[in-house]
């Protein structure tokens, strides 16, 4: 991507900083180009294109630029016209004209202002035009098109017309939006013509090819948008626009709560869409429909330098059709989606290390069935060979959809008719048999006993135990042999392992409180404690944590960091500083281990009674529930482990992802951050934290979004946040329920959207210390919660998330309020909350 001098354009006057509408800039752009930097230009027009790939439009506020480029992960020599934001330091498409045809020269190639008026890609290499705008323009204003660029992204060619005229827009990229929805772009569907205008992802990484995936309007004119594959299969739906949020996917209304952003579907005789936009202008904010299936959005962050994921749906990834490719496993909580199926590999392993998985995968060693062609067809002969290849037993599996059905009755004969055929890659068998033919799409795994049962076939040499016909004898021979040296090291192994076991677990009982030393485990030392990584407790941002055994009476956690960028070195100092991080609620760093090379682990102490989300949200037999008393005890220990973090320990940290799922309960239900520090151990790559995805923008404090300074104050507010979450026993962003018990108590605030503002507007009117707060209270719970302990959580929790950060008080204070040694005043209702239900009555009043 060309890097240039964006700031010297705008030195050509204040003028063009002022430029507010597309006209005036049009007519600058023709006629005030004399100050503009050598290589950028404001405007395509009759005589001067663009070509070279240092030479690129730029937008007059110096925010998006166009021109020739290379994409990442693309194929050398394959050169594309796009838009990129001008001043970011990540290479960021947001729009790419020639999507199927790239140009091989971007020298030789120009794109120009075409005899017939349109803006057109002209390939100096082949003579040809590879893209146009393909405008209808009248003979007579043909001379007088100009292309330039918007500050909001939008590419616009236009008649520079006389001064008293107005510059009518002939097209537009706003209208032919590729994989990215800008500020200010529209989802449309034509009205008059039945046009549907969506965002088309990216065939892959690296090819901006129309992929795949595309969210667009419901084509049946629902208020709705909808994930389709191919064209057809909806795989992904919002559910209806209420006005406020979407009936089936309630983020987007709950988004706008921390970042300030209008979201709105205007709906007239032309045309229905659905638009966004934010107060403040110098958000950087895109929505992007990637080559993973999913629609993201993402907000640039300039302290970090980096995109932060705020929103990805479907949640579920391995919803996502095909989403692995061919043979790869999809399996949901695992921080990366995919996995190839046992011998196979990633087609392309740098778009798989990017999080592109649908290129699959490939096997490691071709089935021997079918290799050898010149051995005559016979059902004999075939089946002689076809021994050749084995079966993997694959359980918990979702089958793949297009499988065939089969005449076999038992398990036996379903395996030799796959076998009989060279092209049958997997068989099941659950009363009848079905089997697959060629690539294995929509793999998933780790769905439990319920699901399928797959056998996969592999080359014999993929399985242990593989023979070779030819080679029986002397097999056995060495068999025989092997086994007898391995019975002697196996046994000497284990007496080995055993005994470091033991050495591993007097250490760790040994580890004395406040010394701060943490043991470094040997790798195999973690493979065996956690038998090979088989007992999965969850996945977080940061990678996959395994329950390890040292003992009968000693568990621990372990988990397999995913995502490092930092050296030995850097490593080992920080988790050493971990090391010293010790309080009674926060988890406990035990070890860790490092290979030298990617494989990091850490160990922490293990929590019986896993996170704390799983008790404030999953369905759970109602005679069980967490009592306030015990949420109180829980608000408050999480308060006194923050504080620590924040102020108490050698270096403040702050931990920059509090929510549900990081608040671990030990058996007796006290509870224990976990998965601070991490955040500074993974560095620059922080989007990942918020790869967890589910109702992570409900925690975040809006200077994440405006690219302020992360400070403590930050921690403060994710854990108001988590405070509301513990009364209610819910979501924030899942608030339904709470509008008619508000209804049903009396105070009127139905309109408003988001569970925080309901209760802050309720304390700031009722200055009474009445018992109506109860009303929040999770139905669970029957009523049954001290008044004046709840009306505090509210008042700490409201005043936790007001949007200035010298609002909110400090985590110590938190602590002194809930332990009732101070008391607090009425909280004003945040600001920016105020604003998100203005704004959502006004969005409603325009929504038809
Ligand atoms: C457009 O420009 C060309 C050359 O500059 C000129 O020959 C032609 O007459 C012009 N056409 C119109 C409609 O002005
Ligand atoms: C996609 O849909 C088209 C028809 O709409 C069909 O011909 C094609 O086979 C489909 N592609 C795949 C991979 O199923
Ligand atoms: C952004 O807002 C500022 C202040 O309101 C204004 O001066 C500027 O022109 C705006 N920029 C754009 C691109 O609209
Ligand atoms: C294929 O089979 C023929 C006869 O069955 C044999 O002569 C030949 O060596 C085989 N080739 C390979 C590559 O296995
Ligand atoms: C077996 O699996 C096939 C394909 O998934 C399904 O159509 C069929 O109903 C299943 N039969 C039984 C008995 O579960």
């Amino acid at each position: 991507m060309p890097e240039g001098n964006t700031r010297s354009m705008t030195g050509g006057g204040a003028t063009h900083r002022a430029a507010a509408c597309a006209f005036i800039i049009l007519v600058l752009a023709i006629y005030g180009v004399e100050n503009v930097h050598a290589a950028d230009t404001t405007a395509i027009s009759v005589g001067r294109p663009l070509s070279g790939d240092q030479h690129r439009l730029v937008s007059p506020g110096g925010k998006f630029a166009l021109g020739f480029f290379q994409p990442a992960g693309g194929v050398a020599g394959s050169w594309y016209v796009g838009i990129w934001y001008n001043n970011i330091s990540v290479q960021t498409p947001v729009w790419v004209a020639n999507r199927l045809r790239p140009v091989s020269d971007p020298a030789t190639s120009r794109l120009a202002i075409a005899p017939d008026g349109n803006l057109v890609l002209f390939d100096g290499r082949t003579g040809s035009t590879v893209w146009s705008t393909e405008a209808n323009i009248t003979a007579d204003v043909r001379n007088g098109t100009v292309a330039v660029l918007l500050d909001t992204g939008n590419l616009v060619l236009a008649l520079a017309s006389d001064a008293s005229g107005s510059a009518a827009v002939l097209w537009q990229s706003f209208d032919h939006i590729g994989d990215t929805w800008l500020p200010g772009g529209k989802l449309r569907r034509d009205k008059r013509t039945g046009a549907i205008q969506g965002m088309v992802s990216w065939r892959a990484r690296g090819d901006p090819a129309p992929g795949m995936y595309a969210l667009q309007l419901d084509p049946d004119g629902a208020p709705q948008y909808v994930l389709l594959w191919n064209g057809t299969r909806e795989y992904w739906i919002t559910g209806n626009w209420t006005g406020r949020i979407f009936a089936d996917a309630p983020e987007v209304a709950a988004s706008s709560g921390s970042s300030g952003y209008t979201f709105k579907f205007v709906d007239n005789d032309d045309e229905s869409y659905f638009t966004y936009n934010f107060a403040d202008n110098s958000t950087v904010y895109r929505f992007v429909t990637d080559a993973s299936g999913q629609v993201k959005g993402w907000f640039w962050v300039e302290a970090t330098q980096a995109w932060n994921l705020v929103y990805a749906e479907p949640k579920a990834r391995c919803a996502v059709p095909r989403v692995c490719g061919a043979f790869g496993v999809c399996s949901e909580g695992a921080s990366t989606a995919c996995d190839c199926a046992r011998g196979f590999s990633p087609r392309i392993p740098p778009n798989w290390g990017q999080g592109d998985y649908t290129g699959g995968c490939v096997r490691n060693v071709e089935l021997q069935c079918g290799k050898n062609s010149s051995g005559g067809g016979g059902a004999a002969a075939g089946s002689r060979k076809a021994k050749m290849d084995r079966f993997l037993e694959m359980d918990g599996m979702r089958l793949p959809d297009d499988g065939r059905v089969a005449g076999a009755t038992s398990s036996g004969d379903c395996k030799n008719a796959c076998l009989l055929n060279c092209s049958c890659s997997a068989y099941a068998f659950n009363g009848s048999c079905v089997l697959w033919h060629g690539d294995l799409l929509n793999l998933q795994d780790s769905l439990g006993g319920t699901a399928g049962r797959l056998y996969l076939r592999l080359a014999a040499s993929e399985l242990p135990g593989a023979r070779s016909h030819s080679k029986w004898r002397i097999t056995v021979i060495a068999v025989s042999a092997a086994s007898i040296v391995v019975l002697v090291v196996t046994a000497s192994v284990l007496v080995v392992r055993a005994t470091r076991r033991r050495w591993i677990r007097a250490r760790i009982q040994g580890l004395s409180a406040g010394d701060g030393r943490v043991i470094s485990f040997k790798y195999r030392d973690l493979q065996s404690i956690t038998r090979n990584f088989s007992d999965k407790l969850g996945g977080g941002a940061f990678g996959s944590v395994f329950r390890g055994e040292l003992s009968s009476c000693t568990a621990v956690a372990v988990k397999k960091l995913e995502g490092l960028r930092q050296g030995e070195k850097q490593f080992r100092a920080e988790v050493s500083t971990l090391g010293t991080v010790q309080h009674v609620n926060l988890i406990r760093l035990l070890g860790f281990c490092s290979d030298g090379g990617d494989r990091k682990l850490l160990v922490y102490e293990y929590m019986p009674n896993g996170s704390l989300d799983r008790h404030l949200f999953r369905a759970m037999p109602p005679s069980y529930s967490l009592s306030w008393a015990a949420r109180y005890r829980i608000a408050l220990g999480v308060a006194k482990g923050l504080a620590y973090l924040h102020y108490k320990c050698r270096d403040c940290i702050i931990h920059c992802d509090v929510k549900p799922e990081n608040i671990l309960l030990d058996a007796a239900f006290a509870p224990k951050v976990a998965d601070f520090g991490l955040a500074k151990l993974v560095g620059r790559d922080f989007s990942r934290v918020l790869t967890t995805m589910r109702g992570t923008i409900g925690y975040l404090a809006p200077e994440w979004i405006s690219g302020e300074a992360i400070t403590p104050k930050a921690d403060v507010f994710s854990y108001g946040m988590t405070l509301f979450e513990i009364v209610s026993g819910r979501r924030n962003a899942e608030h339904g329920a709470f509008e008619s018990a508000a209804a049903a108590s009396g105070t009127d605030h139905t309109t408003t959207t988001f569970f925080p503002v309901t209760v802050a507007r309720m304390l700031a009117e009722s200055a009474e210390e009445g018992d109506d707060v109860t009303a929040f209270l999770d139905p669970e719970l029957e009523g049954n919660a001290n008044a004046s302990e709840l009306r505090r959580v509210c008042k700490v929790a409201c005043w936790c998330i007001q949007d200035g950060v010298d609002a909110r008080p400090t985590m110590a204070e938190v602590v002194q309020v809930l332990e009732g040694v101070t008391d607090v005043e009425t909280p004003p209702v945040p600001r920016y909350l105020q604003v998100l239900a203005g704004r959502a009555m006004h969005a409603s009043d325009t929504c038809v």
